[in-house]
């Protein structure tokens, strides 16, 4: 049988870790033609020799390197179909507005959402040259709730990721070209065990708000990304994707 990406061509940001390596493992599995984009060099060729894809330095927040992942993409396999605009950031330094500087917002504007703009800018006319395609750029749920435990510039970026999606899925919608703003709830990944397992409460005081009592895994997520990249979404644009465990919709939570 063939897979569910078969003929399809990808390009990952952030490709190297997390969301966007298991996304890349799960797109080669249904058969698509996987371009990995990160700056972390190493791991990044890793995933691409393992899963038979192409790996590209490029930093996102760079225009000409933004085109030249594309062009490079293009020569190899042909073509584009899917975007996955994954990379992304949150440093420590960007936290309540009472303590955040402005070099911190800035940086993380730049790697959150101006590399969308950047990314969708050049991705779509190759889009639009295979006569439509999935975008998929990815928020987070504090692009939909607050929280108390503030990274300001984060919030203020996938909410700038959540209304330039929409706006695109619109736009964009009579040429083929579906744009979709995924919303992670948050993932278990190394850094947040890590974080967590130095303070238990700090979990807790997150995990109390879980409909599931649980984080999500990246397979998980990454499952939810090749919904949006296939056909089998071809009437889903410009949504709000939560992948959330329900913990936008929650207001008391199982005990
Ligand atoms: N992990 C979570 O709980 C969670 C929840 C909601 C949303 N998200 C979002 O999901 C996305 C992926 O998160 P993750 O947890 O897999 O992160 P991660 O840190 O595991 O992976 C991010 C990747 O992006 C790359 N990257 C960073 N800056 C870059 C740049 N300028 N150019 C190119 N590549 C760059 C990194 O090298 C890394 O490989 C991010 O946009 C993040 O904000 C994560």
């Amino acid at each position: 049988m063939p897979g569910r990406l078969e003929g399809k061509v990808a390009v990952i940001t952030g490709g190297a870790s997390g969301i966007g390596r298991e996304t890349a493992r799960r797109f080669a599995e249904e058969d698509a033609s996987v371009c990995i984009a990160d700056l972390a060099d190493e791991p990044g060729n890793e995933v691409a020799r393992e899963l038979g894809g192409l790996y590209v330095h490029a930093d996102v927040t760079e225009e000409g390197d933004v085109q030249r992942m594309y062009s490079e993409t293009a020569e190899r396999f042909g073509g584009i179909d899917v975007l996955f605009n994954n990379a992304g950031i949150s440093p420590p330094d960007d936290d309540s507005i009472l303590e955040t500087g402005l070099e911190a917002w800035q940086r993380v504007q730049d790697v959150n959402l101006k590399s969308v703009f950047l990314c969708c800018k050049y991705g779509i006319p190759h889009l639009l040259e295979r006569g439509g395609g999935s975008i998929i750029n990815t928020a987070s749920f504090v692009a939909v709730m607050g929280a108390a435990t503030s990274q300001i510039s984060y919030t203020a970026s996938k909410g700038g990721v959540l209304a330039l999606s929409r706006e695109l899925g619109v736009e964009f919608a009579r040429r083929g070209i579906r744009v979709n703003a995924l919303c992670p709830g948050p993932v278990n990944t190394p850094l947040l065990q890590e974080l967590f397992s130095k303070d238990p409460e700090k979990a807790q005081r997150r995990l109390v708000h879980l409909p599931m009592g649980r984080f999500a895994e990246a397979t998980e997520i990454a499952n939810a990304v090749l919904f949006l990249a296939s056909d089998d979404a071809s009437y889903v644009s410009a949504s709000t994707f939560m992948v959330d465990g329900g913990l936008s919709g929650a207001y008391v939570t199982p005990e």
